[in-house]
């Protein structure tokens, strides 16, 4: 008897490897029966308008398609992503998908993963891994979104202007790429110049505190742009330029990146100048690639969402149709 169901358990437990794949390039086939899918979700966290919007889309999209989803909000810390990573590979989810909060860090528990047959899917955000370590990285191109935002400020200011930066948390993929692609075009304009760059870690509070501090000092004087890599560090950054008595908007344009409601509306309120949209709603994408891999379909090792940018004369016009 006791024999019997340990034959059962490990059969069982072969199973769960089969089906499971972890070959990060070759499908695998859909499981069978009535068991349901399961992903391992890691979020970064909630620091943003943004990452909300990618947040529902993706638990949204999971419940459309009868999938299991096991979330886990890191809540910003690489640490807690990790961890969560780990968990679901002593689970034994089906998949397991991630939104990196930095770059670097991840080579060995995506080793774990691939040892346990498990594939992964990137979302978002970039990691600095060998390709096989994954199926396929879903998400923009944030070099592109830098050159945007660059090209729409060198338009804006004609080729001349006092440049403060906010960038997003250190060590990401958006804070790396998206400080490169303003520089890769205002490096052309040698008018364009950065005189002050600080993390505002992409949330609201920080760019207001980071914005507050460097109006108070003598450089934050002299700036007459604002480059925000993200929407919420630009809504914080406004409330600071307001209670410092100036215009934003006017005495200091703004150009941010994620094109969230809130940046329509202050758009609307002429307060932000211009913003990149950076489409959150990855859901569909992932799962459809999910599905593609458990069919057995090769997926392209990148898949990019694209972006276009939008300034505040067709703020009024766009504000009803956002969807985030
Ligand atoms: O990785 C995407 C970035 O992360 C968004 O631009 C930002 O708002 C978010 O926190």
């Amino acid at each position: 008897m006791t024999k019997n169901w340990l034959f059962i358990g490990l059969a069982g437990i072969a199973l769960i490897g089969c089906n499971s794949g972890g070959d990060q390039t070759q499908g695998v086939a859909a499981t069978s029966g009535d068991k349901k899918l399961v992903v391992g979700f890691s979020q970064i966290g909630a620091e943003s308008a943004w990452r909300t919007a990618n947040t529902e889309s993706i638990k949204g999209e999971a419940e459309k398609r009868g999938v299991e989803l096991k979330f886990a909000d890191a809540q910003q810390k690489q640490e807690n992503q990790i961890k969560a990573i780990k968990g679901f590979i002593a689970q034994g989810v089906d998949v397991i998908a991630f939104a990196p909060v930095v770059e670097t860090g991840w080579e060995p528990v995506l080793r774990e993963a691939k040892a346990a047959n498990i594939p992964v899917f990137v979302s978002d955000r970039r990691p600095d891994v060998p390709e096989d370590l994954y199926v396929t990285f879903i998400g923009a191109d944030f070099i592109k979104e830098g050159e945007m935002a660059a090209e729409w400020a060198v338009k804006e200011m004609g080729g001349k202007a006092t440049i403060a930066e906010l960038t997003g948390t250190t060590g990401s993929a958006p804070a790396n790429d998206r400080a490169k692609g303003f520089r890769n075009v205002i490096g052309k304009n040698p008018d364009m110049k950065i005189v002050f760059t600080q993390t505002g870690d992409f949330t609201r509070s920080k760019g207001k505190e980071v914005m507050e501090a460097l109006l108070k000092s003598p450089q934050g004087k002299s700036v007459n742009l604002l480059y925000a890599h993200n929407d919420d560090m630009a809504l914080g950054a406004i409330q600071a330029i307001e209670e410092a008595g100036k215009k934003p908007g006017v005495d200091i344009k703004i150009v941010s990146i994620d094109g969230v409601k809130g940046a329509f509306e202050a758009m609307v309120a002429g307060k932000l100048n211009c913003t990149v949209e950076c489409n959150p709603l990855l859901g569909p994408f992932l799962f459809d690639a999910i599905e593609k891999h458990r069919k057995g379909e090769t997926l392209p090792k990148r898949t990019v969402v694209p972006d276009s940018a939008f300034d505040m004369s067709q703020a009024a016009a766009e504000l009803p149709n956002r969807k985030y």
